[in-house]
């Protein structure tokens, strides 16, 4: 059993010996019903069951845009709760203990459960998804202290893995002071669809704006600035498309760097990675990494992910062809009609089964509409259909372990995995960056 115990001063202890012990789940549950009536500003009110949930994280800390009173109020209720669920009614008897017992939080079942160790380093995960960066730095020790991701059915993958509901909109919280500890490092892969080159052409075809203009999701950066302005982390570490490098004639990578060295006074370095020598994937993207000590890591370089590019085949299922993976005959005739008209007319898109021996083309969120970024040839299929990727192949492509669950739902599951950022790109560059720190 993983268990943080909470006692009277909420002190986070080992392993537990003895006390009373409530699932996580449970203890969420209870805390919700406990408040339900309570006052609370409207958006305090839509943030309790992150606010609840984080807590149980990090007992120890105040609750987040709450006072420490609630600390010992909540310690109370569930042992209350507990205590009144352990008493034997038959018996007649209420014990009235001399010392208040410990509380311990179970998180058994979870994939990822929050460590009982001191943490090396702490961070916020900022549009968190379905966790690319929690995973990649808490695999170095660290301990994320704030997650925030908007998507209902992210939210909901993040909370089945991790145990924590992420906050929502960053732009409501971006000003206020979220944790109380110190935070080491701000890791966030700021939304790319302003940026992406998919994203420019559909967005001008629409007659909208990019980049920066657009109104709501590029101005989110300047979200990560805020957050990195009010707790001055040692490090921030962000990803975005590699496109985002030539992205308004290059104005754009050069608004951020100077908003980062300017507005925060730290450090600038970015580098763009092809994650295929990481993940069977050709995955171009930009991390930036930026350091609060300006001075001293001037010249500091990203790390070379330099190696052979892995093949699709070393993550592939053994599917038989009639599963529900398989294109249906008329969808596998449309994309080869349209394939074959777009290599006439020598633009557009092209599906063909991939080179198993070569990486997948990137994984997009749109995947789960139709599959052709990534078909896979399937020679035991009586008219050679193709399939479309697994959730679970999915997952690999993109780096996260096999404990990792999948949203239940296809659509979303595929679409979070195209949004996600491979896992061992996080932590391989910042193994080498956090050295620094
Ligand atoms: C590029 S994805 C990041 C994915 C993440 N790195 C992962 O590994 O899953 C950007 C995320 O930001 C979220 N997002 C967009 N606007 C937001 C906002 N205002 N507040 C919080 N999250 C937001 C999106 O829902 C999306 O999941």
């Amino acid at each position: 059993m993983t268990a943080l115990r909470i006692n009277g001063s909420t002190k986070m202890a080992g392993s537990p010996k003895g006390g009373l012990t409530i699932g996580y789940r449970e203890a969420i549950r209870l805390l919700l019903a406990a408040e339900a009536a309570s006052e609370f500003p409207d958006f305090v009110r839509e943030e309790l069951p992150a606010i609840i949930s984080h807590w149980l994280q990090s007992p120890e800390d105040p609750p987040i845009l709450l006072d420490a009173s609630y600390v010992e109020k909540w310690v109370t209720i569930l042992r209350s709760f507990l205590q009144l669920r352990n008493h034997n009614p038959a018996s007649g008897e209420i014990r009235v203990t001399k010392h208040a017992k410990p509380v311990n939080v179970d998180f058994d079942g979870l994939p990822f459960q929050p460590s009982l160790k001191k943490p090396k380093f702490t961070f916020l995960d900022l549009f968190a998804g379905i966790g690319g960066f929690r995973i990649g730095l808490e695999s170095l020790g660290g301990k994320c202290v704030f997650s925030s991701e908007w998507d209902r059915h992210a939210k909901e993958t993040y909370f089945q893995n991790y145990g924590e509901v992420p906050f929502g909109d960053i732009q409501r919280l971006s000003s206020h002071r979220l944790v109380s500890t110190e935070v080491d490092v701000v890791a966030g892969g700021f939304p790319c669809q302003p940026f992406s080159r998919a994203g420019v052409s559909a967005r001008t075809s629409l007659g909208l704006n990019h980049g920066f203009e657009c109104q709501t999701q590029g101005q989110l950066f300047y979200d990560v600035v805020n957050v990195a302005k009010i707790h001055r982390p040692k490090m921030l570490i962000l990803e975005n498309v590699g496109n985002i490098e030539k992205h308004d004639g290059g104005n754009t990578l050069e608004e951020i760097k100077r908003s980062i060295k300017e507005d925060l006074n730290y450090s600038f370095t970015y580098k763009i990675y092809n994650s295929n020598t990481l993940v069977p994937q050709s995955r171009v993207r930009c991390i930036i990494v930026a350091f609060r000590d300006r001075e001293a890591k001037e010249n500091w370089e990203m790390p070379s992910l330099e190696g052979a590019p892995k093949p699709l085949r070393s993550i592939l299922e053994n599917i038989p062809w009639d599963s529900k993976y398989t294109l249906s005959d008329a969808m596998w005739e449309g994309h080869q009609r349209r394939s074959k008209r777009n290599v006439e007319r020598g633009t557009g898109f092209t599906a063909y089964p991939k080179d198993l021996d070569k990486p997948a083309t990137t994984l997009v969120a749109r995947y789960y509409k139709d599959g052709k970024e990534c078909l896979i040839p399937q020679a035991s299929h009586p008219r050679l259909v193709p399939r479309m990727l697994t959730e679970r192949e999915c997952a690999r492509l993109q780096g996260f372990p096999e404990e990792f669950k999948t949203h239940p739902s296809k659509l979303h599951a595929y679409k979070q995995f195209g949004n996600a950022v491979p896992v061992p790109l996080v932590s391989e560059v910042a193994k080498y960056a956090l050295n620094e720190i």
